[in-house]
């Protein structure tokens, strides 16, 4: 079985997991507004053990227990929930993330949204798909027309946050927030939306979604720049038409 089908199968069955205890959890705060239930720990570990018994010498990394990847030509990236809090409190958007680099390009990924039994998944140089359907970013190119999810977290300043909606407000984009990056990615990718943007995300979250967008003819910023892998970056993700005007709005250099 190739990587692809092993993450596909995976995240599929990691996403059904999830999904049984979809609302019936109770959630703790592992700092403000970082919610955590006891299903994202199960869940990871489930995606651990069976990357580890597959690939053993590959590296992994996951949002709950950690991981480094120094020296490691293969990576596996973990969000066992993206959208916890959505998770915890029954609201149907949250999904199980799981993306592959190697060599620190993102070259495989899957995203399970449980809720809507979903699969989205992308092979480097392969397109982007939700199950058998290939995925094609929206061709909008005017801001004004676009809507852009804006992902939020404390990580980063309530001053810069509003600054950024603000900035594509007055450049009369609709801005939404739904609470998984994840999702968000495949978002674009599916050209539901036209952009996801974060002022920092972590690498967990967006490897599997970053590869849906260029799969499905978007663009990035070089994200992996950098320590991307291991502490997170800002996120752009877009078509190509609206990829540079969002970033100079915003004030978001495309080579990080
Ligand atoms: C969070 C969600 C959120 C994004 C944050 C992430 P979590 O992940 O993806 O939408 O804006 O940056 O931390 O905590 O639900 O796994």
């Amino acid at each position: 079985m190739d990587r692809l089908e092993f993450c596909r199968n995976l995240a599929r069955d990691a996403g059904r997991f999830a999904h049984t205890k979809f609302g019936q959890v109770e959630a703790s705060l592992k700092g403000r507004h970082d919610v955590v239930t006891a299903m994202d720990h199960d869940v990871e570990r489930f995606v651990r053990s069976a990357i580890a018994a597959r690939y053993p010498d590959d590296a992994i990394i996951g949002e709950e227990g950690g991981g480094h990847a120094v020296g490691s030509e293969r990576v596996w990236l973990i969000d066992p929930i993206d959208g916890t809090a959505n998770y915890a409190r029954g609201i149907p958007h949250y999904c199980v993330s799981i993306g592959y680099l190697e060599h620190g390009v993102p070259t495989v990924g899957a995203v399970h949204d449980p809720s809507h039994d979903w699969l989205y998944s992308a092979a480097r140089g392969d397109g982007a798909w939700r199950g058998d359907e290939r995925l094609a970013v929206s061709r909008c190119a005017d801001l004004a027309a676009a809507t852009i999810e804006c992902g939020w977290s404390t990580r980063r300043g309530t001053a810069d946050y509003l600054a950024l909606v603000a900035r594509l407000l007055v450049a009369g984009g609709a801005v939404r927030r739904v609470g998984s990056g994840a999702l968000g990615l495949a978002d674009v990718a599916a050209g539901r939306s036209e952009a996801y943007c974060e002022l920092h995300i972590n690498a967990w979250d967006c490897a599997a979604g970053i590869l849906l967008v260029r799969e499905a003819g978007g663009h990035t910023n070089n994200f992996f720049a950098g320590d991307g892998l291991t502490t997170g970056n800002p996120l752009i993700a877009t078509n190509a038409a609206l990829c540079a005007e969002l970033a100079e709005v915003i004030g978001m250099p495309l080579n990080c």
